[in-house]
């Protein structure tokens, strides 16, 4: 492996913010644009292949082989569109945000030549409304590409979408792009693509902005509806080093199976919660002491929360390496690299209670088991936690973490099963003494997004601990779920216009 110190060195993230274009030009940015220029859409989309990059979004997907096969379903009518993933709502996760705030240049370097690649006409970079600093500094920086005449005829523009979880998956984030709420569609991205895009074409002819689950892009020919790339914003960021100094370079870092670097996010109990760049098959071990001066002094770790997307990990499995095929062989993921480190004076049902929470409310409610079985192991993991559960509860825990997946439309129901599952798996002593009448309350124990890392810690977004399962902050909860409370709003409209 090559020479890589996580404090001097860097991919996509710079120790010291770009404060211009002319910056990140003078440090070589802005040659993966060119060199993508010079070739063909084919020779990109193959480099990107050879270079092994996985998507940094979660599932850490090929981006080579997504880009091959959003080309394969192109529209022989309407462009094919792109779409720079900048959600970040995973729970422990802020690498989006940092790259955003020290190298927007990459991103949107990236995103071009992905436009390049998809032959397409527009970029979508979509953002939170409540990340108003990011939207801020992404415009500021697309007006200085614009102005250096990087993007030619290509619309780009930075979307504000909404703060609920579920928008970050990718196609929620295209129903919103779309000016509908955040659910998700059953029509993969490659299957279908954005109505607000197919609309701006003069010479369309689609109805697919008419419902969510309708038009498909097609193979054959007959289907005018495009497909859309969807790329994380450290996906992206990558993309410009892999072009200009090819794949062989990108394998420099990391593992075959997982080349380049990871950008971490390391919070909970440690000394100084950070954000740093590493070479994928660093330890978490190494990850915790480089990027957060290692656990808190006096504690032992007890868990480690993977975002809510994975198996959590437990203190003997610190060791483990941080790539997909090592986080796969302990029967856990990578998800978007944000660890939250547990000690041991936290409870694990408690934790277990909180992760459960956060996903029932954040479910959209458009598949029942998963927004009822969520919400009732929320609801007794909380009371174990409060000290009023029984032995017959966990047996309800166990018995609805079997079914919350049962017919889900995305993978939040499955992350259920995934964290309150491994945790179960884990600690199944204390489970058992916990699911009790009687015992001694514990803490409950807050997961929900970050709103920043700063010098003084992290901020979590305490006001998640007020939010309900209709996605309201109303003092009672409908009993609605969010789709019902959509569907009737759309309806008073139409009785209303
Ligand atoms: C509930 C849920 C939330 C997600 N949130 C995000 C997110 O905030 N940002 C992101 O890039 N991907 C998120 N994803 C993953 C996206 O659906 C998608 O896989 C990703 O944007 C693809 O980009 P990549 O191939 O570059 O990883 C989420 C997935 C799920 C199921
Ligand atoms: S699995 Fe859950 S979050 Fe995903 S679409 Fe179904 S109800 Fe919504």
């Amino acid at each position: 492996m090559a020479d890589f110190d996580g404090e001097d060195s860097y991919r996509v993230l710079p120790p010291t913010p770009y404060g211009s274009l002319l910056s990140y030009i003078e440090s070589g940015g802005g040659k993966g644009l060119t060199a993508a220029r010079a070739v063909a859409p084919e020779t990109i989309i193959e480099e990107l292949a050879a270079s092994g990059l996985r998507g940094r979004g979660g599932a850490g997907f090929s981006t080579g082989e997504k880009w091959r096969t959003i080309k394969s379903f192109a529209s022989p009518v309407l462009r094919t569109s792109v779409v720079v993933n900048a959600a970040e709502g995973e729970p422990g996760t802020f690498k989006d945000r940092s790259i955003i705030r020290s190298n927007p240049y990459a991103v949107l370097e990236g995103a071009l030549i992905a436009a390049l690649a998809m032959e397409a006409k527009s970029i979508v970079i979509a953002t939170k409304e409540a990340f108003a600093d990011e939207v801020i500094i992404l415009r500021s920086a697309l007006a200085e590409i614009v102005e250096a005449g990087w993007v030619g005829d290509i619309e780009v523009r930075v979307l504000e979408g909404p703060s609920e979880y579920l928008y970050g998956e990718e196609t929620a984030l295209l129903e919103v792009i779309d000016g509908r709420p955040p659910f998700p569609r059953i029509a993969p991205p490659f299957r279908r693509g954005i109505a607000e895009v197919v609309e701006s074409e003069s010479d369309a002819d689609s109805d697919s902005g008419l419902a969510a689950n309708v038009q498909m892009a097609g193979t054959e020919g007959d289907s005018p509806a495009p497909p859309v790339l969807v790329n994380n914003v450290e996906t992206m960021a990558n993309v410009p080093g892999i072009i200009a100094k090819g794949a062989a370079w990108f394998r420099t870092l990391g593992t075959a199976e997982s080349p380049g670097t990871i950008v971490c996010t390391i919070t909970g109990d440690v000394e100084h919660p950070g954000v740093m760049e590493l070479p994928m098959g660093t330890s978490l071990r190494v990850a915790i002491d480089t990027a957060a001066g290692g656990v808190l002094r006096g504690v032992n770790v007890r868990t480690v929360l993977v975002g809510v997307s994975s198996a959590v990990l437990t203190a003997d499995q610190l060791d483990t390496e941080l790539s997909y095929e090592a986080a796969k062989a302990i029967g856990s993921g990578i998800g978007s690299a944000g660890y939250i480190v547990i000690g041991d004076n936290t409870d694990p049902v408690s934790v277990a209670a909180g992760a459960a929470r956060f996903l029932a409310i954040e479910s959209c409610g458009q598949c029942t088991s998963c927004k009822q079985d969520g919400l009732e192991i929320a609801r007794l993991l909380a009371n174990a936690a409060a000290g009023d559960g029984t032995p017959q509860d966990l047996v309800s825990v166990r018995s609805r973490l079997a079914t919350v997946a049962d017919g889900a439309r995305c993978s939040l129901a499955s992350q259920q099963q995934a964290v309150v599952g491994s945790l179960l798996q884990s600690f199944g002593g204390q489970f058992e003494s916990r699911f009790n009448p009687g015992v001694t309350p514990v803490d409950a124990y807050l997961v929900a997004e970050l709103v920043d890392i700063t010098e003084q810690g992290t901020i979590v977004n305490t006001s998640f601990a007020e939010k309900q399962p209709d996605w309201t902050y109303d003092e009672v909860d409908s009993g609605k779920t969010p789709v019902e409370r959509f569907t009737d709003h759309r309806a008073e409209e139409t009785l209303d216009g």
